[in-house]
């Protein structure tokens, strides 16, 4: 069964249909990639999966092993689930350390700067930034970090949260993780990908770069106007001559 599906979900904005009537499923433990056209409602996908704008219509099921939520359209489901985004949001006035701490604690950034951390948060921190190949820039301010650095800080926050018991987190989305990074970074990034799909993680990939979307996804989803053009596996859906031309008509 998978972990998060929708029915005929509908997202508009003054007219324009975003999404439209979507039905798509991601299951555990698998890498789905999301591609398509920009304009076509990838993100907007995210945003209302994640419960950070209402849909419209349709409907949102959510599995965990315990139970099976039925969520309406206009209740965003938020638990079980985290993400990164299209542009970066960080704690931009805080170190980069610190950045972690407050996901890793859980508490408010006020709370979380002013008390002491136990040693279980502080080599939690020190093990996702070094994961990520940050912990020499911990001390820096997040709004000094490079565009590079900040999108892997954004996925040590993932790895923070994952840690952090805030709910058990199996769903991630990453909106275009891979935008303006070097070679070395996206290294890290698919590396941290496998391990949460290995994990059992729906791991939830929207990426314009089609060799990575090739490599890391075990099934595809293709949004065109905010319909779905096509789905299946990378090597079939990639061949497909609509796929391409929806591709070469941006
Ligand atoms: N907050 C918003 N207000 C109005 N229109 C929006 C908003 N967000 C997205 N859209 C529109 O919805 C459509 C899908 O956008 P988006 O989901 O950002 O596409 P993608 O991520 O695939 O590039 C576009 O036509 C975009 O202009
Ligand atoms: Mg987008």
């Amino acid at each position: 069964m998978p972990l998060l599906s929708t029915k005929n979900l509908v997202k508009r904005f003054e007219g324009v249909h975003a999404v439209n009537k979507l039905s798509i499923a991601f299951e555990a433990g698998k890498i789905t990639g999301i591609i398509g056209p920009n304009g076509s409602g990838k993100s907007t996908l995210i945003n209302t999966l994640t419960g950070m704008i209402p849909a419209d219509a349709g409907e949102i099921v959510i599995a965990d092993s315990e139970h099976l939520r039925r969520v309406r359209a206009h209740e965003g489901p938020a638990f079980g689930m985290t993400r990164t985004f299209q542009d970066v949001k960080l704690f931009e006035q805080m170190p980069v350390l610190d950045n972690i701490l407050v996901v890793l604690t859980e508490r408010s950034v006020w709370k979380s700067l002013f008390e002491k951390h136990g040693a279980f948060h502080s080599e939690k921190a020190e093990e996702v930034l070094k994961k990520v190949g940050l912990w020499d820039k911990r001390n820096e301010l997040a709004k000094n970090l490079s565009y590079g650095q900040r999108k892997l800080l954004e996925i040590a926050r993932i790895l923070a949260m994952i840690h952090s018991g805030a709910g058990d987190i199996d769903i991630i989305f990453l909106d275009e993780p891979f935008a303006g990074l070097f070679p070395e970074m996206i290294k890290i990034v698919t590396t941290v990908m496998k391990e949460l799909r290995d994990q059992g993680k729906a791991v939830i990939l929207v990426e314009h770069n089609i060799d990575l979307i090739r490599e890391m996804s075990d099934h595809i989803y293709v949004l065109d106007s905010g319909e779905l053009l096509a789905e299946g596996k990378p090597a079939e859906v990639l061949s497909r001559r609509d796929v391409v031309e929806a591709y070469l008509g941006e």
